[in-house]
């Protein structure tokens, strides 16, 4: 170790040699600071929406890892082999033959993202009155199981409710809580289990492998499918290989076919994982739902060998997966994430924990616990950090919740959270750093903070587009 009055890498400090990330930069794109007073004005036009800002006013933008990634030279190389045939582009194959090695499905329907493939998925398995069983909802994914008569219900383990408790799976899915529903509304009126690896809402954490075979064994005694929103699968092996015995010197693409064998389908969000700027797909092993969903892809998004993207998306796709899947990735991608966790953790402040694969996520029901939760504690502090420093986040709170379509009340969720996403290969340590900085800075000034008031608030999925206004000192 060097002496003290040399400064220590952050990697000497918690005594261990430093890892950096597996690329070099070729190409970059300016981003720029603001000042203070252009923020406070930024966001009162926004409605203090962060999903309102122009990215252009954007320093350091955290507000999703979703169509956000860098490509490599080799995607990029990619883009020039697209065949825009509308029929049969050779692209399709390419992918066809990524998510089968990788994944292991034997059908693919492209669709232009993933609520493309949720909405064809739900239609064609949904029946009005069905309860949909899942670990913990997804915004689009539940709405999309809303909109086709199904009931969502939640069947996660309690501590993915509670953002400091430090169980290491806290995505698995409660299989008595499952047991019991199927118990309750009998297994005919379960289309399938909705499972998520990671899950988004719970602070990006995994399920773990024991979970989902114990899962299999369970619906395979009532006939019930599995489908896997596999978005973020590839953080969550990552977590397998890190933290579940047995699977330490595994390479991550093989625990991820392991994990997929178990289900009998997925839904992709390739905007994540697959390390592209758009794009999706549905994929299965059964014959006859592979038709039907074939059949449906023609009608909302295009023909089944493009679903709604050109070819070279699909090609993109094809080399993101094979890239994503590689350890060396995956480990300083999530390792970037937790190098922003460690630090906000050495300091004191309120994150869920253990820290998940694609975000830190604050707990604004702590940090702002003089705020209600109907005055939108989590939406006040993801502006308050855009007006410090520059830095967009997104609420992941009440306001994401939406109103119960029974009732028409709030849906007052547990976790009131501000999601820090990291887009894949786009920002550096130093970039972090001022995160960290500016984080550190509105918790310090958590005392002055005020809550807001919705003025306009659209019917479906309210967190894009609603407006909010500060209440009055
Ligand atoms: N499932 C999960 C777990 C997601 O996180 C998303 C999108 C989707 C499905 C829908 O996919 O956006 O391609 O239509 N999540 C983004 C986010 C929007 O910021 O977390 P999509």
């Amino acid at each position: 170790m060097p002496p003290d009055s040399i400064p220590m890498t952050a990697g000497q400090q918690r005594g261990r040699r430093s890892w950096a990330e597996p690329w070099k930069i070729k190409m970059v794109e300016p981003i720029h600071m603001t000042t203070r007073e252009f923020r406070q004005k930024a966001i009162a036009e926004a409605g203090y929406n962060t999903f309102l800002l122009r990215s252009e006013d954007v320093y350091i933008d955290l507000l999703t890892d979703s169509g956000t990634n860098a490509m490599s030279d080799r995607q990029w190389a990619g883009l020039m082999l697209g065949d825009e045939a509308y029929a049969g582009s050779r692209n399709f194959y390419h992918l066809e033959e990524a998510v089968r090695q990788h994944y292991g499905y034997r059908h693919l329907v492209p669709t232009h993202q993933g609520r493309g493939a949720e909405h064809i998925l739900s239609q064609i398995r949904i029946k009005p009155g069905d309860y949909v069983p899942g670990n913990m909802y997804f915004t689009t994914t539940r709405l999309h199981q809303e909109l086709a008569g199904g009931t969502f219900v939640d069947v996660i383990i309690a501590e993915a409710h509670d953002p400091a408790n430090l169980h290491p799976f806290k995505g698995n899915v409660d299989l008595d809580k499952l047991q019991d529903l199927i118990e309750k509304v009998g297994a005919e009126k379960i289309p399938y289990v909705s499972l998520a690896g990671t899950v988004n809402m719970a602070g990006g954490q995994p399920v773990s492998m024991a979970n989902v075979r114990a899962l299999r064994e369970l619906t395979d005694r009532y006939g019930i499918p599995i489908y896997l929103d596999a978005t973020r699968m590839v953080e969550n092996c990552y977590f397998i290989q890190q933290r579940e015995p047995g699977y330490a010197g595994k390479p991550v693409a093989e625990i991820l076919r392991e994990f997929c064998a178990y289900t009998d389908g997925c839904w992709m969000s390739a905007k994540k994982d697959a390390l592209v700027n758009i794009g999706g797909w549905l994929a299965m092993n059964d014959q006859e739902l592979f038709d039907e969903a074939r059949n449906m892809v023609v009608v909302y998004e295009g023909l089944h060998t493009y679903g709604g993207l050109a070819g070279r998306d699909l090609e993109a796709m094809a080399i993101g997966i094979e890239e994503s899947t590689r350890d060396d990735h995956i480990r300083s991608r999530v390792g970037q994430v937790e190098y922003l966790g460690q630090m906000l953790l050495d300091w004191g402040i309120p994150i869920v924990q253990p820290v998940g694969g694609h975000a830190i996520f604050l707990d604004a029901r702590k940090i702002y616990e003089h705020i209600p939760q109907d005055q939108f504690p989590a939406q006040a502090l993801t502006a308050d950090l855009y007006v410090d420093s520059g830095v967009r986040g997104m609420e992941r709170g009440i306001v994401s919740a939406g109103r119960d379509p029974a009732t028409g009340d709030h849906r007052y969720p547990k976790l009131e959270l501000v999601r820090l996403a990291f887009p894949r290969r786009v920002y550096t340590q130093a970039h972090i750093d001022v995160v960290a900085e500016s984080v550190q800075a509105v918790y310090e000034n958590r005392a002055q903070a005020r809550g807001l008031r919705m003025g306009y608030e659209p019917k479906h999925l309210r967190f894009f587009q609603a407006r909010f206004e500060p209440l009055p000192e």
